[in-house]
């Protein structure tokens, strides 16, 4: 009896090390170096009980610095740990880590990356957030669809650089904690869905690469499984990089329909996870699910507020104009964050920062910046011919066009019954607007168009 006892209690003590041990692992590796003295300390003394006035008496630094230190450690452990940790409850938590990864290793199920924690991130490639500004109405409404509502598939529409990816990092940040596996992967390089379904099911579930089945239905199920077993959310940005160009709105490219395939199997089957998707236009095939009630929901991003767009302004420099300089400058690029940023260098350069003689030049109908061009150039090589000539038609006008009057300007008359359908993908892909009297351009979209229109003229007159 006796033996068995002391048998628990070295147990107890290794346990207790091995937990302290995975502290000092998970810190360093958040901070990509060994921890230093005060910190070890200050680890140690909180391991044992002490309270921060001892630790600070025991090192010879105030109470504050101890705290200060220790807040710091409790953030990188709860970052590495992916839960909330405190002095109150560092051990108990480090202590439940071991005791589950122990458990993972005994079902011999999991690598050894896992050890640390069943709450997972691989979210390195989302982009920083410590500047995001706004969109608080966005970030209520899909944490509700996401957390509250447990929706299966989520699309986060826009135009290039209105801010649906940083959108989804900030949501990210602020939901993290109630899901157990978090991943985000990029489609900006069009891998294939094979890559992606593999990748993921190595992340999500237990199966080396070399098990995965071969047949796109299987490993589409597996990833489902995956899904069900775990509280999940997996964020793929950039899907407009596998839709099709100059054709009707959302086709998958040749070779990646497989994408359509996995994207409607996840909004349909029953499972506890969730996929975001952000893209400048809408994958096809998921509108059966889509509904206010439905496990299929879709925001369609707008413009930032006019307070945040100043704000992303004056972070870049300082500029002079009044209240309604102001506001026709961001009305005129859509409060689009990116072509605001863009701008807002050669205001600064070109005009000494002076918002009424940017917007003076602008009167001319000149789109100043290159890489503002060469964002609307990749969106709108991106459409069909039908499209092109609806926008080419409404940049002429200038004004909100109703639908009745777009039919009669319409082209070809065979044309004409397509024209609710090129209207749709058009809004689709955030290029018009609908409003009470009517389909318009933003401005800035208008200006492109124009240009581009007059060097078409030009180019014929040229031929001729
Ligand atoms: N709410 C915001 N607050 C501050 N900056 C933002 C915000 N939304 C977008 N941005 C910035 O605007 C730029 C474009 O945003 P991004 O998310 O990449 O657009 P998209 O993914 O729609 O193309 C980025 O530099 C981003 O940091
Ligand atoms: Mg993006």
């Amino acid at each position: 009896m006796m033996i068995e006892l002391r048998k628990i209690d070295v147990n107890l003590a290794e346990k207790h090390e091995e937990a302290f041990d995975l502290a000092e692992k998970v810190i360093s590796a958040k901070r990509g170096k060994p921890l230093n003295s005060l910190q070890r300390a200050i680890l140690k003394g909180v391991w044992q009980d002490q309270t921060y006035e001892d630790i600070a008496e025991m090192t010879h630094c105030s109470e504050g610095h101890i705290k200060d230190v220790a807040a710091d450690l409790w953030k990188q452990l709860s970052d590495g740990l992916g839960e909330r940790v405190g002095k109150k409850n560092l051990k108990a938590i480090l202590e439940r880590h071991v005791q589950e990864s122990e458990i993972l290793q005994l079902e011999g199920s999991l690598g050894d990356e896992r050890f640390m924690s069943r709450k997972r991130r691989d979210c390195d490639l989302a982009p920083d957030v410590s500047r995001f500004l706004g969109r608080t109405e966005e970030l209520t409404t899909l944490e509700q669809w996401i957390v509250d509502e447990q929706c299966r598939l989520v699309l986060l529409l826009g135009m290039g650089g209105i801010g649906k990816t940083a959108l989804a990092a900030k949501l990210i940040e602020q939901v993290h904690d109630e899901f157990e596996l978090v991943i985000w992967r990029n489609l900006r390089n069009a891998p294939t869905v094979e890559e992606v379904l593999s990748d993921l099911i190595r992340f999500l579930g237990t199966r080396e690469r070399s098990d995965l089945p071969s047949s796109l239905d299987g490993s589409i199920m597996l990833l489902v499984e995956c899904l069900r077993a775990s509280h999940c959310l997996v964020v793929l940005d950039s899907v407009e990089a596998i839709l099709q160009s100059g054709d009707r709105a959302g086709r998958y490219r040749e070779g990646y329909r497989g994408y359509g395939q996995l994207f409607k199997c996840v909004g349909k089957t029953v499972h506890q996870s969730c996929l975001l998707l952000t893209s400048r236009e809408k994958p096809q095939g998921l509108s059966a699910e889509e509904g206010k009630t439905l496990p299929v929901r879709c925001l369609q991003l707008k413009g930032i507020g006019l307070a945040q767009a100043r704000e992303i302004l004056r972070a870049k420099s300082t500029f002079t104009g009044t209240e309604s300089q102001w506001r026709t400058l961001i009305e005129y690029y859509g409060g689009n964050p990116l072509a605001l940023k863009l701008v807002a260098a050669e205001i600064q350069e070109l005009f000494d920062g002076n918002i009424a003689s940017f917007l003076e030049f602008l009167e001319q109908r000149r789109l100043v910046v290159d890489e503002l061009y060469d964002l609307l150039e990749q969106q709108f090589n991106r459409l069909s011919d039908l499209e092109k000539e609806v926008m080419y038609l409404l940049a002429m006008k200038r004004q909100p066009v109703d639908i009745a009057e777009l039919q009669l300007t319409f082209l070809l008359p065979d044309s004409r019954p397509k024209l609710p359908e090129v209207l749709r993908s058009l809004m689709q892909r955030s290029l018009i607007e609908k409003t009470a009297a009517g389909f318009l351009l933003m401005p800035m979209i208008r200006e492109y168009v124009t240009n581009r229109l007059n060097l078409r003229f030009q180019h014929s007159n040229g031929k001729t």
